[in-house]
Parts: C-alpha cells; sequence; structure tokens
C-alpha cells in the first residue's frame, strides 16, 4: 500500500485510544503519506504534543485562537490543504459536534470547514457508542457522507468492559484510509447486474399477507458489493425494514409476480443473483374486502397457487445472463438440495444455507454458506453478511474475467 505524497490530517480527540495514534501516525508515515496533525484539548490529556510532533515531524496544530498558527495556516487551510481527514480517536463528544455542525474549538472547526474525505476511527465504552444519541449523530454523519472505520468489539482499555467500542488498529485504518486515497480497482465496470432480496408478501385480503422472516440484508449486500466493483446493479427488493443500498437502482415490489416483471424488464444483463425468499405460493383469488370471522363457521379455507420461479425463469431465458447465481435456504440436506437446485433451476452456482433456527441465519448480521457449482463445492466459515457479499463479488468478477 503506497501512500506517497497523499497528505493526511489527522484529528487527535481525546479518549485514552489517543496512544494508539501515535502508532498510526507511524504507520502512515512509513508509507509515504504526510501527517498534519491537530489536537483536541482533552487529546493533549492522554498524549503530549511534543510526541506527537516528534513522530509525525509536523508543527502540531491545538489552538482555533493561535495567532502564529492562524497566520500562517488558518484553519481553513488545514482543512483544505489535505487529501483526507482522518478522526483517530473519534470520540462520542466530537461526533456529537460534527452531526450538529458546532465549530468552538480548532478540530471542530476544522471538520466543519473541510470538504475533504472525512474518515472517524469511533472509540468509546460501549455504552456511550449504544446510547441513543450517538446512534442519531451516526445516522446523521453517515448521512452527510463522513466515512467509518470500526469501532470494534472487545475488551475496553479503561474499564475492562466488553463490547463494541475499541477503537480500529492503526493498521485497519491505514487499509481504510488507503481505500479512500487510492484508486480502486473496478473489475466490474461496464457490466449490468440483477439482484432480488427480501420476501415476497402475497396478499390474502387487503390487510392480510404471506411473508416470511428473509430481512434482505444478504441481497442488499451483495447488490452494494457488486456496484463497489462497478457493476451497474439494479436490485429488486420485496419488502424489507432495511434503507436502500448506495449507489444501486432499487425497484420495490411486494408480490412474486411482481418481481418476476421487475427482472425481466432488467435484463439483458450479465450478473443474475437471486437472493429472495420469493414465496412459492400465492392466494388464487386474494379477497377485495378484508375476510370476516363468521360465528359458527369454519375458517374460509386458503386456495393456493404455486408462484413464478424467477430464478427458473432467467436460468433458462433466451437472455440468460452470462452468470446466473441463486440460494438455497435449507434446514436439511443442505448440498444435495443445493446440486439438485442447480440443474433444475440452470444456475451457474447455488449458495447453500442452512437457515435452521438454531443458526440465527435468516434474519441474523451472520452466514455461513456453501459454494455449489459444476466444478464442486467450496465450503466458507461463518463470516458476517456483508464480507460474505464482498467474497461473493470477489467471485463474480473472477468468472467474469475468464473466456465463457
Ligand atoms: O426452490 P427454492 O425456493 O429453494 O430456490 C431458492 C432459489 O430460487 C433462490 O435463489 C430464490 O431467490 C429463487 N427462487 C425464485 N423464485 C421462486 C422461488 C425461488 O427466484 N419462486
Amino acid at each position: 500500500m503506497d501512500l506517497q505524497g497523499k497528505r493526511i490530517l489527522l484529528i487527535i480527540s481525546g479518549g485514552i485510544a489517543a496512544y494508539k495514534s501515535l502508532d498510526l501516525i507511524r504507520r502512515l508515515r512509513e508509507r509515504g503519506a504526510t501527517v498534519r496533525p491537530v489536537m483536541s484539548r482533552a487529546a493533549q490529556e492522554f498524549i503530549t504534543p511534543l510526541a506527537v510532533g516528534a513522530l509525525s515531524a509536523s508543527h502540531v496544530y491545538t489552538d482555533l485562537f493561535s495567532r502564529e498558527d492562524e497566520q500562517d495556516v488558518g484553519h481553513i487551510r488545514l482543512a483544505r490543504d489535505c487529501d483526507l481527514v482522518l478522526v483517530a480517536p473519534a470520540t462520542a463528544d466530537l461526533m456529537a459536534k460534527m452531526a450538529h455542525g458546532l465549530a468552538d474549538d480548532l478540530p471542530s472547526a476544522v471538520l466543519l470547514a473541510t470538504d475533504r474525505p472525512v474518515l472517524l476511527a469511533p472509540a468509546m465504552n460501549p455504552v456511550m457508542w449504544n446510547a441513543a444519541p450517538t446512534r442519531r449523530n451516526l445516522d446523521t454523519l453517515k448521512a452527510d457522507g463522513v466515512c467509518l472505520i470500526g469501532p470494534m468489539r472487545g475488551e475496553m482499555a479503561e474499564s475492562g468492559e466488553a463490547g463494541t467500542g475499541r477503537m480500529a488498529e492503526p493498521l485497519e485504518i491505514v487499509a481504510a484510509a488507503a481505500a479512500l486515497l487510492l484508486p480502486q480497482e473496478k473489475p466490474l465496470a461496464g457490466k449490468r447486474a440483477i439482484v432480488t432480496s427480501g420476501p415476497t408478501h402475497e396478499p390474502i385480503d387487503p390487510v392480510r399477507y404471506i411473508a416470511n422472516r428473509s430481512s434482505g440484508k444478504q441481497g442488499h449486500a451483495i447488490a452494494a458489493a457488486l456496484a463497489r466493483l462497478g457493476a451497474d446493479v439494479t436490485l429488486v427488493s420485496g419488502p424489507v425494514t432495511i434503507p436502500d443500498p448506495a449507489g444501486v437502482a432499487v425497484t420495490h415490489v411486494e408480490t412474486a409476480e411482481d418481481m418476476l416483471s421487475a427482472v425481466l424488464s432488467a435484463l439483458p444483463a450479465d450478473i443474475a443473483v437471486m437472493v429472495a425468499a420469493v414465496a412459492d405460493w400465492r392466494v388464487v383469488a386474494s379477497a377485495g374486502q378484508k375476510i370476516k370471522k363468521k360465528p359458527g363457521e369454519p375458517p374460509a379455507p386458503l386456495l393456493l397457487a404455486e408462484n413464478p420461479d424467477i430464478l427458473k425463469t432467467v436460468g433458462h431465458h433466451p437472455d440468460r445472463p452470462r452468470l446466473v447465481i441463486g440460494f438455497a435456504a435449507e434446514t436439511q440436506e443442505v448440498e444435495t438440495n443445493g446440486r439438485r437446485k442447480l440443474d433444475a433451476k440452470g444456475a451457474d452456482m447455488i449458495i447453500a444455507n442452512d437457515v435452521s433456527p438454531a443458526t440465527g441465519i435468516m434474519g441474523g448480521d451472520h452466514n455461513r454458506v456453501k459454494i455449489i457449482s459444476s466444478g464442486g463445492i467450496e465450503e466458507w466459515p461463518d463470516l458476517a453478511k456483508d464480507a460474505v457479499a464482498e467474497r461473493l463479488a470477489a467471485l463474480v468478477a473472477d468468472r467474469l474475467s475468464k473466456p465463457a
């Protein structure tokens, strides 16, 4: 990772994790970056400007009202004469100031004045990280385009409490900074992808429907990961409560039939990843009015019809994408059922996972999958759904880089 010539404005705010910022400065400079440090008043309670200045080989900026510093560079130039503003550690207090546009000290004034990418490495007690005001501020900062690395899970330095709040390690922060500073490879540039995600809702009457427990987390993560590699992604999403992923065109649908027509109208494409937990059946004639209980009478039977199989339709379509990938959510005989689906649906790959309630996969943040293709089976370890998406996008890029 070569950061030669990159100029990083490092804001150190006041937390015990500030001790790691000294190592962070060394790691950044080892890679050729120049580091100009800004310290909050509280940061100077944890580490000294002398140490920060020595390691960065730079003047350390601490005071918004310093006559020399303001004459020399000034807080506006500090905010602009850099390629990245990195805040490590970012305290709950500084994040709150940023979210509200406060600017009553040098770090907050610089953050308000900058037009450069901003990367935060938060560090705080887990209870502070989970507190409602921090959650609200975080949402605001994300919506403002601020990037984050961490915090990580682990034991807190001061209290020994475990939870999420530990600052990312210096090398993790360097990697996140590099991802923002260096041009990223876009191996899927110029490729079109269709992804389905979430459940479908099949109406029984105007107020009731048949549904399943799919959250859409895995499908949405895959759509976002493909987009990050440069693909032009259409995400066809059933009803979910999670937000639309960034950089993706989203079509929202309710039923399997609507999902099928949205997918077909997004063809042709190079890649199709059908992650949605499509309802197998729909109610033949959903009632126009709410079905009422009738005293003394048994409940009305529901007559069901099979829904169209979207994956199978796409897998056998004249405009079949070059790479068709399906999922197989199973509760037993995961491999056998996955292999069977590969042929039956005309897919190139089936991602099989065990969704038995004990696994916590359905609706959870983790997934453990097996990749079944004509070449055999590859088993991936237990990973965050985002990490599964990242790996799958890399696999897709690899497959498409080879001759058909
Ligand atoms: O047959 P089963 O539902 O287990 O197959 C799962 C795979 O098929 C998933 O990729 C799912 O998105 C897709 N599927 C579909 N349309 C259906 C049923 C499943 O696209 N009606």
